[in-house]
């Protein structure tokens, strides 16, 4: 029976499905193969439609079998097919989008594509460093400050001249509660002594407003650091060494500090401080002086009890300083050439 005509071409069609399946190169491909050789068309169909004219009921059932068989072999090897395309499917969307995540750090240009951090804030992150290793911890405040804390409860009260020291940015003037954009951290210092209980070692880094037309050594929108002491019996002997320490610290032991007499309405007595180069030469810092009682008072302290001082200077013409830079208005400019100067 094996050797009948029809079952023949059933095992010839067998054999060739199994070929053709075997090669399909995508799983798309393989679907429309197993649809030509099982469908209407295929050559199954074709023994199968030759079942009619068998006479012998014997012969009809066993090729009736043997055609339901090979549609199960032709479907076995599809299936096995189907899971070799899979993976190899899988493998090649896998490769198509790969990213590589070594490609920028291995490749030999990798400097120049590395982001570094801008100028001022390497140097807000060394000044954080030096202060926490003098024993004083970090406090933020609001960029944008009521007139209260600016200036009020700094001891300039509305039209005290010294406002004039700052060219203000207001957002809303000359009305109750009026807000402006802060002109330096000092108003940190009454924020701090509001909610921390003394005693008080912190610095206060953070963006300053004031208006200013841009230009080499000036910018609208620049940053300063602020320090404030509130102990028991804190005195101008404790600001003058804490200044030469810190200075010692961030900038080397070759540098020294000195004060020279100065006047801000929060501080009295106050001074501003220099840096002494190596070299002899001298960088104007900041000001400092000792917190005057009716700033410890604004920020709820009794000037009898508690005793401190304070100080505050720019962080980005310090940057500018210590790397040489000619104009404050590169350090802003986004422009990767200069950038790519300092690591
Ligand atoms: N806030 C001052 C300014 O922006 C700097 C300053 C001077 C801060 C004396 C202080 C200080 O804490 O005691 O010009």
């Amino acid at each position: 029976m094996s050797t009948s005509p029809e079952m023949q071409q059933l095992n010839a069609a067998i054999a060739e499905g199994i070929a053709s399946i075997s090669v399909a190169a995508s799983r798309d491909e393989l679907r429309s193969t197993m649809s030509s050789l099982t469908g209407k068309k295929g050559a199954v169909a074709a023994v199968k439609s030759s079942l009619g004219s068998l006479t012998d009921v014997d012969q009809r059932k066993a090729l009736g079998a043997a055609v339901n068989e090979a549609l199960t072999q032709l479907q076995v090897a599809a299936d096995q097919r189907e899971r070799e395309l899979r993976v190899v499917e899988f493998a090649a969307k896998v490769e198509a989008e790969r990213v590589d995540m070594t490609e920028v750090a291995m490749s030999p240009n990798a400097t120049r594509r590395r982001g570094r951090m801008h100028l001022v804030t390497q140097a807000t992150e060394r000044l954080e460093d030096v202060f926490i290793g003098l024993g004083f911890q970090i406090a933020e405040g609001p960029e944008v400050e009521t007139d209260f804390y600016n200036f009020e409860a700094l001891n300039m009260p509305p039209s005290h001249p010294a406002r004039s020291m700052w060219d203000t940015l207001f957002i809303e003037s000359d009305v109750e509660g009026s807000v402006v954009l802060r002109t330096h951290t000092s108003p940190v210092q009454i924020r701090v002594m509001q909610e921390w209980p003394p005693p008080i070692y912190a610095v206060m880094p953070g963006r300053v407003f004031r208006k200013e037309t841009p230009d080499a050594t000036h910018m609208p929108v620049f940053h300063q650091i602020e320090g404030l002491v509130i102990d028991r019996g804190i005195t101008f002997a404790d600001l003058a060494g804490t200044i030469e320490s810190f200075t010692k610290a961030f900038f080397g032991p070759g540098f020294t500090s000195r004060l020279r007499p100065s006047y801000f309405p929060f501080t009295e007595p106050s001074a501003e401080f220099d840096i002494r180069r190596p070299d002899g030469s001298w960088i104007e810092l900041g000001g400092c002086g000792m917190v005057h009682p009716h700033v410890l008072r604004a920020g709820g302290l009794d000037p009898e009890e508690w005793s401190g001082f304070a100080f505050g200077f720019g962080i980005d013409r310090m940057a500018k300083e210590r790397h040489g830079v000619n104009d404050l208005r590169d350090m802003y400019s986004d422009d990767i050439r200069f950038t790519e100067q300092f690591s």
